[in-house]
């Protein structure tokens, strides 16, 4: 969806925020941008909305050169939530989430709507909040209002900057969960800028990190955490929780071969392995073996921790068990990874 070639950029006073930047964002993809602070992130999310220009390279969005685009039907089709978050102060919570319907003049019933639909989405009752002033919100609600606009006139790619910073754990944990859902009903392209690793790998299909302006990896969480690059990714991965403490969600295989639709079994059988069966919205089927669908398999839900999953594994003789979210598969977690990372950060904490 989005295509960064060569891309560089360096600010008017010689500053070389990004020195040649390769990456590609898929359609559908939940895309972390991460690294620490002045590592050129706001500055790459700036470029694809084109606020700023790059100095060399090219970015193509769907194939297309973005300066072939007019700036507004780009922008248009871009919900941005920007790090420090903009609501404009004298207009209601409604009239801030209606601006991109406005200007794509939308009739009044369907803004209305619109609004109200999103700010149930984002959690905040429409009656108590519509017409509000960005002023009578907590920094939360303001965070959640930035979202709801940020998704209004259903834009094909969403940047959000770290929108959750403002956040308490809390209320942080719970936007996570909703985004994350969200993305995944709606299948929108997100590309979302983090600098807290926990969040990166809970969030994103794939994670990258990078460091004074230059890409180190591109990978899956689990990738990332299993093979990391060179010594500052396993530095910056190192720096979270026990791993005894990290959620299935994390180490789960998102892409696994072993996750296929309903239709596809036809195709794929006489495998030794089982298939765990997806329906449609994701939501899961049960488990296909030797040709027939067992429903009533053992599961691991996302947020349970590695501590506890590893039983279940045991307990279950599984090799692989499937990661459910309410009721949709998101993962297949393989009792051979948790080993894998186990040892790994066993092997971390006797080196340093
Ligand atoms: N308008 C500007 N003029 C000059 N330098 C700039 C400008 N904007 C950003 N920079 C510099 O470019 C580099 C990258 O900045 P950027 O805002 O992209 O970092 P970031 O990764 O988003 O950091 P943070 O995590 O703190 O938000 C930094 O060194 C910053 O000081
Ligand atoms: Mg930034």
């Amino acid at each position: 969806m989005i295509t960064f070639t060569s891309v560089s950029k360096t600010y008017e006073d010689g500053t070389e925020a990004l020195k040649s930047l390769d990456f590609e964002v898929k359609e559908g993809e939940f895309f972390v941008l991460i690294g620490p602070s002045g590592c050129g992130k706001t500055t790459t999310m700036k470029l694809i909305n084109r606020l700023i220009e790059p100095t060399e390279g090219e970015i193509l969005c769907r194939g297309r050169e973005i300066h072939t685009f007019q700036i507004h039907e780009l922008r248009w089709n871009i919900g941005y939530v920007l790090q420090q978050i903009a609501l404009f102060p004298h207009m209601s919570v409604a009239e801030n989430i209606a601006v991109v319907p406005e200007m794509k003049k939308w009739d009044k019933p369907r803004i209305h709507k619109r609004v109200d639909e999103l700010l149930e989405m984002v959690g905040m009752e429409p009656s108590t909040y519509r017409n509000r002033t960005p002023a009578e919100l907590s920094g939360g609600q303001q965070q959640r209002v930035g979202v709801a606009r940020a998704l209004a006139a259903d834009p094909d790619l969403i940047l959000m900057d770290e929108p959750f910073s403002a956040l308490d754990p809390i209320s942080r944990e719970r936007l996570q969960q909703d985004i994350r859902r969200l993305q995944r009903e709606i299948r929108k392209t997100v590309v979302f800028v983090t600098h807290d690793m926990d969040e990166a790998l809970a969030l994103g299909d794939r994670v990258c990190l990078m460091k004074d302006g230059r890409v180190v990896q591109i990978d899956a969480p689990q990738e990332l955490i299993l093979h990391p690059a060179n010594a500052f990714v396993k530095k910056f991965i190192g720096d979270r929780k026990s791993p005894w403490m990290t959620a299935v969600d994390v180490m789960m295989d998102r892409h696994s071969r072993l996750v296929a639709d309903e239709a596809e079994t036809g195709r794929r059988t006489g495998g030794e392995e089982p298939l765990f069966l997806r329906g449609e919205g994701n939501r899961f089927l049960g488990r296909w073996e030797g040709g027939t669908l067992h429903r009533d398999v053992p599961i691991l839900s996302h947020d349970t921790r590695l501590r506890e999953a590893l039983g279940v594994f045991r307990e279950t003789e599984c090799d692989q068990l499937p990661v459910l979210h309410g009721k949709e598969l998101v993962g297949v977690l393989s009792w051979r990874s948790i080993v894998e990372y186990l040892e790994q950060a066993d092997a971390g904490e006797a080196g340093s």
